[in-house]
């Protein structure tokens, strides 16, 4: 049985995930994929660490290009990160005829296309399974489970920070700041959260998933990207009382006009399964034309999870090592030269439901004038609510759901509503999906 030498760039947490079931599991990994698999090399900034996890099994470095230039190397595992020295590594190790296994998504997500073109003339791979949704094989699903659909759209829970921030909010009715220090306290959330909680991490997630669900570039650039910094949480509190919860999705959406790619927080009707996903967990929704709606849910991070997904690609890789190139799953899972060119949406094209809540004056006449400006501009109203103001306040909430439309309209109704005397500061917009 041949062998197949991998170098991990990198041995954090995933890393060491990746090392340890490997090792725990050797036999069973090797009965299926037909080959040994067999880290020979390591490369991390910290040499001491790194040896005391793999202790003599390979050799440990600090420099990620002896890696990439290793000759007894099969497969490089990039799991640095970001997109300075893992581009550059990625790019060589490739160059080298090397296949390629990442977990990381901001990096395909900017420059996938370089990448995957490079991989495609040397002949070789590059597997992304761990960089989106984790443990959850999403990336398999979509481009070989359902590869006989039409995809329609995809919406996902693909950031586990975020979801668990949400789920905490909703929970204990706290507000934003606090349950980020608390998810800090716990270790759910970075020190620097930023890609998470403002959506970038999961738009990165979002952007792979578009491409290899319609056949066309990766285009971060164009994603539509709002995090959960500004959601408050009277806005959690009035969306269960209309019977949704509010959660941060990254959708993928084809329409007749073009492509939605946006990450916002989102109201979904609590009844469906989706709904129900609460704490770090992860989930994916997908509509095909032929299978219908299908759910895949898991753990979207962490040592354990995020290696059963980097190791089920270098058993897809041992086995396809050998294979004609033509014969292999394309990278963006449509053959290379059938890319579609299909536009990605402006944000204000993007057609959906609304949340609207306005903080007004509880004066006659103020709904009435409200319902009109939602008349005049054809947006109708699918639910309301509207709270007593509390005792001695002369002011309160008008909560109103809509029916589908588009965010051009829904924005220039929501000018002229703040503008009315009775409207006593902004207007709150918050997306609702129905995912039916
Ligand atoms: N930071 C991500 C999350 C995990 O919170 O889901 C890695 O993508």
């Amino acid at each position: 049985m041949k062998s197949i030498k991998v170098g991990l760039l990198g041995i954090g947490t995933v890393g060491a995930g990746t090392f340890n079931v490997l090792k725990r599991n050797q036999e069973e990994i090797s009965r299926r994929a037909g080959h040994e698999i067999e880290i020979v090399m390591v490369a991390d900034l910290d040499v001491a660490r790194a040896k005391e996890l793999v202790g003599d099994q390979c050799a440990v470095v600090n420099d990620g290009n002896l890696v990439v230039a290793n000759p007894e190397i099969d497969i490089v595992v990039e799991l640095i990160g970001g997109y300075g020295i893992a581009k550059d590594l990625v790019l060589k190790a490739i160059a080298n005829g090397k296949h390629v296994v990442t977990a990381n998504k901001a990096l395909l997500a900017i420059h996938g296309d370089e990448i995957f073109k490079a991989a495609q003339d040397k002949g070789v791979m590059v597997a992304y399974e761990a960089a989106v949704a984790g443990g959850i094989p999403i990336i398999k699903a979509l481009r070989e489970g359902l590869t006989a659909n039409r995809i329609e759209w995809i919406a996902g829970i693909i950031n586990g920070t975020t979801n668990f921030i949400l789920s905490e909010m909703r929970d204990k009715g706290l507000d934003f700041d606090t349950v980020l220090k608390e998810a800090q306290r716990l270790g759910y959330a970075e020190a620097d959260p930023t890609f998470d909680i403002e959506g970038v991490d999961a738009a990165h997630k979002a952007t792979l998933m578009a491409a290899i669900a319609f056949g066309i570039p990766v285009q971060f650039d164009k994603a539509h990207v709002e995090g959960i910094t500004k959601l408050e949480a009277v806005d959690i509190r009035y969306a269960e009382q209309l019977g949704y919860r509010i959660k941060l999705l990254g959708i993928a959406k084809r329409t007749p006009q073009g492509i939605e790619l946006r990450v916002h927080p989102t109201l979904i009707p609590s009844k469906r399964l989706i709904a129900n996903v609460e704490g770090a967990m992860n989930a994916v929704l997908v509509q095909g034309d032929a299978v219908g709606a299908t759910l895949y849910y898991g753990k979207g991070a962490g040592a354990e999870p995020t290696a059963s997904a980097v190791i089920a690609d270098l058993v897809d890789i041992a086995r396809l090592a050998d294979a004609d190139p033509a014969h292999r799953v394309p990278h963006l899972a449509f053959q290379p030269n059938s890319m579609a060119d299909t536009p990605i949406l402006p944000i204000s094209e993007v057609t959906t439901s609304y949340y609207l809540r306005m903080p007004v004056a509880d004066e006659v006449g103020v709904l009435a004038k409200v319902t009109s400006i939602l008349a005049e501009s054809t947006i109708s109203i699918d639910a309301m609510l509207q709270k007593e103001p509390a005792l001695g306040e002369t002011q309160t909430d008008i909560i109103m759901l809509t029916h589908q439309t588009q965010e051009k309209n829904v924005e220039a109704a929501i000018k002229k509503i703040e503008a009315l005397s009775t409207v006593l500061g902004k207007v709150t917009k918050i997306r609702l999906e129905h995912l039916s």
